[in-house]
């Protein structure tokens, strides 16, 4: 049941029963006062590099202490955003389940004991994979239960809620997850990294061309795991060829995770673009992928000849990122609810990594040969939950990138990915 009676405590609680839960509740509601008024400790990807670079027993101590103390004021904040949104949409599904499951992490992350040496540090970790593991579902719930109370937010509202609440839900499970990896490589479980090197979850000499080419060949394992289902994917059996050009040789430090949602889904969207506008064509126009390494940033191009983002309901590109149905209808598309509604009961929720995704599905198709459609299902549900694009915009911003749509109407789309190399930036503003 939903906790929103934290917010209403009686001042006429009569029985012994009423008074100590409004006494439970009333404390409960301190402490989040209490953990809400603290500032968020931002970071950049610099000082996660430069801490994790030379670990010791003593640093990883303090690793595991500053997630321990970060992550309920970041949890914090956001439950008193959703505490500020009107009722009837917190009460909305997905939204009450987030709701839930954030003030749960928020006490369990609040009453777990100062962590003193590697033994509470392996306690701590395993604690912290099982609540990445539980929230793996949040964001098709939020994008659910946001969809679903569209009508009753204004835009600006709606939109600038669900960033405040993605940007956060990407910096906590950054923290979570570079403590994790920084713990495996200080007790010998080293991660393979493609000769890339890391310090925990970032990537110190990520190749920007190695992910286009990681990309563009997981999203021809998705034509593997489709080919052969028709008739409904005559149109995804070819893909058009992957070009890239420019700084082949770019490297920087970044989050590889992030980097490969991001190229994926642009790619993925390019090529559905390209295959939809020339069907029965015998040969399909090539994707042009351009890296450019910049003094400040990496930027990439990605230039398809999908037709453009001609959508008479469409006012500008940006509204592509949006999640109010006033400025994107397709949030309020019964399929794409019903998308949305899978995704959220999944227990992985979204692939984690694209690698992950790809697995499934294989793995699915794998178990079910005798009924394709099923595996064709499968990627409908994932593919067609509408997210990717408005994540990547939110990727892009979170460590002060930026990403951008030009539309050349009835030839194709053009996306400008710009990412800063040098990691000095701090986390958004909003965690
Ligand atoms: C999330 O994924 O939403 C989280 O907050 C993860 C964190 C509790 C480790």
């Amino acid at each position: 049941m939903l906790r929103r009676e934290v917010r209403y405590v009686s001042s006429a609680a009569t029985t012994r029963r009423q008074s100590t839960a409004s006494g439970l509740h009333f404390y409960q509601n301190r402490q989040l006062e209490l953990y809400a008024a603290k500032q968020a400790q931002r970071l950049s990807l610099r000082q996660l590099v430069f801490f994790g670079r030379s670990m010791n027993e003593e640093r990883l101590i303090k690793s595991a202490n500053y997630v321990r103390e970060e992550l309920p004021v970041r949890i914090a904040h956001r439950l008193r955003d959703l505490q500020a949104l009107p009722y009837v949409v917190v009460m909305q599904e997905g939204v009450s389940k987030v709701y839930e499951l954030y003030w749960s992490a928020f006490e369990k992350f609040r009453r777990f004991p100062p962590i003193e040496n590697l033994e509470d540090n392996e306690k701590f970790c395993s604690f912290v994979r099982t609540l990445l593991d539980e929230h793996g579902a949040v964001i098709p719930s939020l994008a659910l239960g946001l969809s679903l109370s569209s009508p009753n937010l204004q835009p600006d509202q709606l939109d600038s809620f669900m960033r405040r609440m993605l940007v956060s839900r990407i910096s906590r499970r950054v923290l979570a997850e570079h403590h994790i990896a920084l713990t495996d490589s200080f007790t010998g479980r080293e991660r393979d990294t493609d000769g890339e090197g890391h310090v925990g979850i970032i990537y110190t000499g990520l190749g920007v061309e190695n992910s286009v080419r990681r990309c563009t060949s997981l999203l021809r394992e998705l034509n593997y795991v489709v080919d052969g289902a028709s008739p409904h994917d005559q149109l995804v059996r070819q893909w058009p060829e992957v070009i890239v050009e420019g700084h082949l040789g770019t490297r920087f430090s970044y989050i590889r995770e992030h980097l490969e949602y991001m190229i994926f889904e642009l790619l993925k969207n390019s090529m559905q673009a390209t295959v939809a506008k020339h069907v029965g064509a015998t040969e399909l126009p090539p994707i042009v992928v351009t890296v450019v390494a910049g003094e400040d940033n990496v930027s990439i191009r990605i230039s398809d000849q999908g037709g453009g983002l001609l959508n008479p309901k469409l006012k500008s590109p940006s509204d592509l990122f949006s999640f109010s149905h006033l400025r994107n209808a397709t949030r309020m598309e019964h399929s794409r609810l019903g998308s949305l509604r899978s995704a959220s009961s999944h227990p992985a929720g979204m692939r984690a990594t694209v690698e992950e995704l790809v697995q499934r599905w294989q793995q699915e198709q794998r178990q079910q040969t005798e009924d394709v459609s099923v595996a064709v299902k499968k990627l409908e549900t994932e593919a067609g939950v509408g997210i990717g694009l408005a994540m990547s915009y939110i990727f892009a911003r979170y460590f002060g990138g930026s990403l951008e749509l030009v539309s050349l109407d009835g030839w194709g789309t053009d996306v400008y990915l710009k990412l800063p190399k040098l990691g000095t930036n701090l986390e958004g503003i909003e965690v």
